[in-house]
């Protein structure tokens, strides 16, 4: 059975989910402290516990909604749902939702409903949850299971920390946190593959219109490799990153409220890059009732490539230098829209380009180059072309770039959030002694930060396991 097909893995220690050593501690403590604040919160222990890790993108960026491949890596950061399912004659049966950290986040409950609509007009953190209750039931529905009336209610509890608004997926930690858990409190399981596309379906209840990678990625991820993720239908395969090189990630200390600006920044993208599949669907002979169904640049690559093909050459980008440039629109109109395209169509040759990479031959060192320029090249594509950069960014990856970073770029949505460097295993910690004094250092002393969070700023970090199920 492939990977993706298998049921989400459910364990019965921490050991098989956080190994040895100080991650097991930590988790260990964590996990007591949840049990302990669920006892005193809802005077009964969970029934079980369920977690999901964030992200880091490595390559292939904004292009998963347009039907591309991207290639990820899971963090050990990650959110821990604790769940117990109300008793069956209690009449009032609700959602409640609390959060370890009820200063910052605040409880929230709704009704057992999975009809209702989540409000986007009140952005709240809980919304999350909402989300992945409402997608759980769909899914339900959908695979024409029985789905029992009145709805049971639940109990759950919630610690993170992926973290917030960094670019880093805390949001889906979340969502697929909270699905699973629900999933395995009403007894059932499905796999890797249909819980990643339900979450992704159900969190743009939130409002944006997100591709599928950071859900898949929390699903599907591995301990020691990143994935190459493929959509339609969702694949991951394993990608053995090179054992001399390391990644650091950065925050620039700007949120990225991918959620709150949605209708102009993320969503606005998508918008354009169906305008620019479309145009070019037209331009490139498609029948009218066949324009209708093109939704992503990659219904359309087909026809790019027989187009390049036909003058001689390969690049889908022949098609879009030449077609979307011409009449009606004025080159005002059209100019974002060919730069997004452009970003997609070399952004997805990137993806492949760095895969290869990996798996060629080179000595490790000039495959660590190779992968670091692919790296710095998608940052000019997301700066430049597809405009989901910010100044703090910039400044960010040039910090990066010139305190030996092989390659540095934005990660995640952009519009603020976290820096992705690769760097030579040896050389982490004096990296971050650079990053420190260069980029933190201004901040620290002008109170934005404490210094003693410094290593949630930044930190360098393995590949970590998927998402999981804890009956403990
Ligand atoms: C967000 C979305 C993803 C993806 C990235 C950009 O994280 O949730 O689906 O589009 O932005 O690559």
């Amino acid at each position: 059975m492939a990977d993706v097909e298998e049921p989400v893995p459910v364990f019965t220690s921490l050991q098989g989910v956080y190994g040895k050593g100080d991650t097991l501690y930590e988790a260990q403590s964590r996990y007591q402290r949840l049990k302990t604040k669920f006892f005193e919160t809802y005077g009964h222990i969970p029934d079980l516990y369920a977690r999901a890790p964030g992200r880091v993108n490595l390559i292939g960026e904004h292009i998963d909604y347009e039907g591309y491949s991207v290639l990820p890596m899971a963090l050990l950061h990650d959110t821990i749902v604790a769940i117990r399912k109300q008793d069956a004659n209690n009449n009032h049966q609700t959602v409640r939702v609390v959060n370890i950290d009820n200063h910052k986040f605040p409880g929230f409950v709704f009704p057992a409903e999975p009809l209702q609509e989540v409000d986007r007009s009140k952005h709240q953190w809980a919304n999350y949850v909402l989300c992945a209750y409402k997608g759980v039931f769909d899914h339900v529905k959908a695979k024409g299971l029985e789905i029992k009336t009145p709805y049971s209610g639940y109990d759950i509890l919630v610690d993170g920390i992926v973290p917030m608004g960094a670019g880093v997926s805390s949001s889906s930690a979340i969502v697929c946190a909270s699905a699973i858990a629900i999933m395995a409190a009403e007894g059932l399981n499905f796999s890797k593959r249909e819980v990643a596309e339900f979450t992704c379906i159900c969190e743009r209840h939130i409002g944006t219109q997100s591709g599928g990678m950071d859900q898949a990625i929390s699903l599907m991820a591995k301990k020691g490799v990143a994935k190459l993720i493929d959509f339609n239908p969702i694949r991951a395969t394993d990608v053995v990153l090179p054992r001399k090189g390391a990644f650091v990630i950065a925050n620039s200390l700007t949120v990225s409220t991918k959620a709150v600006s949605a209708a102009s920044e993320y969503n606005y993208r998508v918008v354009e890059c169906r305008l620019a599949a479309m145009v070019l669907a037209v331009r490139l002979g498609m029948a009218l009732e066949g324009v209708q169904n093109v939704n992503t640049l990659s219904d359309i690559e087909g026809l790019c490539i027989a187009f390049a093909d036909a003058r001689g050459e390969s690049s889908p980008l022949l098609a879009v230098e030449t077609h979307l440039h011409e009449k009606p629109y004025t080159a005002h109109e059209i100019e974002d829209v060919i730069q997004r395209a452009k970003h997609v169509f070399s952004e997805a040759q990137r993806v492949y380009q760095f895969r290869e990479a990996v798996l060629s031959s080179e000595a490790d060192d000039v495959k660590l180059r190779r992968l670091g320029n692919l790296m710095n090249e998608s940052h000019t594509s997301c700066s430049k072309l597809y405009d989901c950069s910010c100044p703090e960014l910039e400044e960010l990856v040039k910090v990066c770039r010139a305190n030996g970073a092989l390659g540095a770029r934005l990660t995640g949505a952009g519009w603020g959030g976290c820096v992705v460097s690769l760097v030579e295993e040896g050389s982490v910690s004096s990296f971050l002694e650079s990053l420190k004094k260069e980029f933190f250092r201004s901040r620290i002393d002008s109170g934005r930060i404490k210094e003693e969070d410094l290593d949630t700023y930044a930190f360098a970090s393995k590949p970590s396991g998927g998402a999981a199920i804890l009956n403990l």
